[in-house]
Formats: structure tokens, C-alpha cells, sequence
């Protein structure tokens, strides 16, 4: 069924173009040139969150940086409020290695769009509207998500400041680098209290709804997901002279438990399991590899499927190491449960969906988001906008104008029926 906008998609096109120009000149803020990758930290990090409080400031939002690092743009509330609660739009500005330029900045993008309407109409809502833009959602660098978002929902374990990057630096020197304090990452949780609720609009990251020919969908939810790193140690040498039979190849043993995790991962219908990142040592075409580290990443709604799983491939880990002489250990990072979408914030959303003349469509997420945080505190959901062939976490990544005017023209719709609502509840 193909879609047109309303009256009210006008006025959100103007912003949806300048959404995808400031989406371009994020990505120019890169480690690597040609290429965007923008990790937790870094200098290119904060290029990239210079531009966007300008943007902010412009949007008539008052900033600020919080010890995690992460940037909020706060508008207030309109003056004849009195105790108005914040209604918080999310996104994430980090991104994966060779990246593309949607997933996270049309987040937060489309947020300082939403207050650019209200500064455009000269309105104030019943509540403030803050813009959370999370400084380390992907957990590239650290290998743990949402480094940004769980401070702020309260869930930050203070044992994650020990964890080391590929260039052995803390997570917690890599915070103070990054000006924060990690003793304070409890001064940014907020107070559930005064949060009314959170969306994030991103990218689908799936190929349906260009596949129904709509241009965004209601999240009905969020898979959960367990992570680890497996490391197999056996003994580096020649790889010209020691037999076949009398190796103790770690890399061997990381290819057999990468099949397995294939196999796992096929066996059970909605499980998904990836080996991601392999590093072997010493790493030279002439040598045994005596050291290997590879990581895993496992996901499927229910945790006793995922507690399944994984206990199969520890055995497996434990049985390679055994078979082949390695010494194999096992390492637990930290995963994330599965997270509901909010029944009313939902309904609110798919009426602004039908509101704004589109079909509604409902999806459940395959992949994380903050909103798996900040369900902790506030009510949350999202907004899935149509990319092309689904494809994400590469840099083919692409929208089109129209649709994300579609999803700012419906965020409008939303804001304003959770201010009236909220209007109504205090009288
Ligand atoms: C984030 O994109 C994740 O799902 O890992
Ligand atoms: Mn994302
Ligand atoms: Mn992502």
C-alpha cells in the first residue's frame, strides 16, 4: 500500500532535509577517513557533540554534559506550568566501526527537529522536552552496551569501570579523558519521578517495512541478549616444522566453536548467535596461533532460551579445549534483558501514526536500544523508520527525506497529545 503525507508532513519536510544534512556532517567526524567510526571517548566523539549542542543551543535548549559524557537538551515546559515532568527523546551518537550515518544521530536529530517545531510555532508544551543524546550505546570500545544510557537510568555497575579497551585503557580513565568523573556517574541518574516517559525514533535496521511500503512502525519490543569472550590458549611455533598431529592450535579451536555458535545459533527458531570479533597471536601466516580471543553475541526474547544456549556452548568451549589441549576460559559480559515497549505510550503512538494518514505496523526489535535502559525508570517505546533493504551497521545505511518527515510529522502528533494528556491529568 503506498502512503501519502498530510498537511502536517509540510512543515516536518524542511526539517527532515536539514535531519539528513546534519547526518552528513556527523559523519565527517570520524577515526577513520572515508569511513565513520565514532567510539565511546574519543576526540571524534566530541567533534561530533560540539555540533550537535550548537544545534541544540539553536533549537532554544539549555545543555548539559554529564560525567558519562552524554549531551541534553532541555526545553522547558511553558511558564504557567507548575512541576512539569520531562518528556524525554533519545538517540546515541557513538557508532559501530565502518558505520553508517542513521542509526542513533536520527534519534537524536530528530528530537532537536521536534523542539525546532515547537521554537519554529513559538509554542511551549505542559511538559519540558529533553533531548538525550547517549554518548556510547553500541559499546564498540568496551565491548558493553549502553555505557551512556544505563548512568542515567540508575543501572551503571561501578565494576564496569575496570573493563579494558583493545589498548588496555579503563573505562574509567577513558571517562576521565572524556571529562567526566567516575566516581559521580551516580550524580546523572534522573529521578523517575520526574520523567513522564521516552521514545527514540531510529532506523529499522530490517527490511519490512519497505517490504509493506510504509514509512514507519510502532516497537513493540526488545529482544534480550547475553554476551561473553572466549579465550583459547595453546602453544605458538613453526608453522613449517611442528606436525599436524602434535599442535595445539588455538585458532582451530576458536574455527570449531564459531561453527558451533552457527549451529546453536539455527537451532532454535528467533535465536540468533554471532561470533563478531576474532583476534589471533601472535598473527603471522608462518606461525601457529597460540592465543586467541573471540567474542560472542547471542539473542532471542526469552531468557530461558538464552540461558539454554549458552550453557550448550560453554560445553562446548570446555569439550574444544579438552579434545585440542587448550586451556579454554570463558568470560561473561554483561547482556541485557528483554524489554516490553509501554502498552499506553504504544497506543499514543500508533494513533499518531493513524493520525498522520499511514497504516499502523507493529515490530519487535531484533537489536538493542537505550530505551532497554531507560525502561528501568519511565515508561519507553519507539518509532522505526523505513531504511533501505533493511540494511544497517554499514555504511550503505540510507532513508529517504520523505519518510523521515513522516516520522517527524508523527513525533509532533505524539508530543502533543502526551502534553494534553498530561494537561488533563493535573486538573
Ligand atoms: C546495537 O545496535 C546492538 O543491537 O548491538
Ligand atoms: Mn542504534
Ligand atoms: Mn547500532
Amino acid at each position: 500500500m503506498s502512503t501519502s503525507p498530510t498537511s502536517s508532513t509540510s512543515t516536518a519536510r524542511s526539517r527532515a532535509d536539514r535531519i539528513t544534512e546534519r547526518c552528513d556532517l556527523l559523519a565527517r567526524e570520524s577515526a577513520e577517513d572515508g569511513k565513520i567510526t565514532r567510539l565511546y571517548g574519543t576526540p571524534e566523539l566530541r567533534a561530533a557533540r560540539d555540533l550537535l549542542q550548537g544545534w541544540m543551543r539553536a533549537a532554544g535548549m539549555t545543555t548539559r554534559i554529564d560525567h558519562a559524557g552524554n549531551l541534553i537538551g532541555r526545553y522547558e515546559a511553558a511558564s504557567t506550568v507548575a512541576d512539569a515532568k520531562t518528556f524525554i527523546i533519545g538517540g546515541h551518537w557513538d557508532s559501530v566501526r565502518d558505520a553508517g550515518r542513521y542509526d542513533g544521530t536520527l534519534g537524536v536529530l530528530s528530537g532537536i527537529a521536534a523542539v525546532e517545531g515547537l521554537q519554529e510555532a513559538g509554542s511551549r508544551l505542559d511538559v519540558a522536552i529533553e533531548v538525550m543524546a547517549f554518548a556510547d550505546e553500541e559499546g564498540v570500545r568496551f565491548h558493553t552496551a549502553f555505557l551512556g544510557s544505563s548512568p542515567v537510568a540508575g543501572s551503571f555497575d561501578p565494576a564496569w569501570l575496570a573493563m579494558t579497551d583493545d589498548e588496555g585503557i579503563t573505562l574509567g580513565e577513558a571517562i576521565l579523558e572524556f571529562g567526566g568523573d567516575p566516581d559521580r556517574l551516580v550524580d546523572d541518574a534522573l529521578d523517575p519521578d520526574d520523567v513522564l516517559g521516552f521514545i527514540e525514533v531510529h532506523i529499522e535496521q530490517g527490511p519490512v517495512l519497505q517490504d509493506r511500503d510504509v514509512p514507519v512502525a510502532v516497537v513493540t519490543g526488545i529482544t534480550g541478549s547475553a554476551r561473553a569472550e572466549i579465550e583459547f590458549t595453546g602453544i605458538a611455533g613453526h608453522a613449517g616444522t611442528i606436525p599436524m598431529t602434535l599442535r595445539r592450535d588455538a585458532l582451530t579451536g576458536s574455527a570449531e566453536l564459531i561453527l558451533a555458535v552457527e549451529r546453536v545459533g539455527r537451532s532454535v527458531e528467533g535465536l540468533v548467535a554471532t561470533v563478531g570479533k576474532l583476534e589471533a597471536e601472535p598473527g603471522a601466516s608462518n606461525v601457529v596461533a597460540g592465543h586467541t580471543r573471540q567474542t560472542l553475541d547471542l539473542r532471542h526474547p526469552d531468557p530461558d532460551v538464552r540461558a539454554r544456549a549458552i550453557d550448550e556452548l560453554n560445553e562446548v568451549v570446555r569439550e574444544i579445549g579438552e579434545r585440542r589441549s587448550l586451556e579454554a576460559v570463558w568470560h561473561d559480559s554483561p547482556g541485557f534483558a528483554e524489554t516490553p515497549s509501554d502498552p499506553a505510550l504504544n497506543q499514543a503512538l500508533r494513533d499518531a501514526i493513524e493520525g498522520e494518514g499511514y497504516p499502523v505496523v507493529e515490530l519487535f526489535s531484533g537489536a538493542g536500544h537505550d530505551a532497554v535502559t531507560m525502561a528501568a525508570i519511565t515508561p519507553v517505546t519507539m518509532m522505526f523508520v523505513r531504511c533501505k533493504d533493511g540494511i544497517s551497521h554499514n555504511p550503505a545505511e540510507s532513508v529517504t527525506v520523505d519518510d523521515v518527515a513522516a516520522a517527524i510529522a508523527v513525533l509532533d502528533r505524539l508530543l502533543g497529545s502526551i502534553a494534553s494528556t498530561a494537561a488533563t491529568a493535573k486538573v
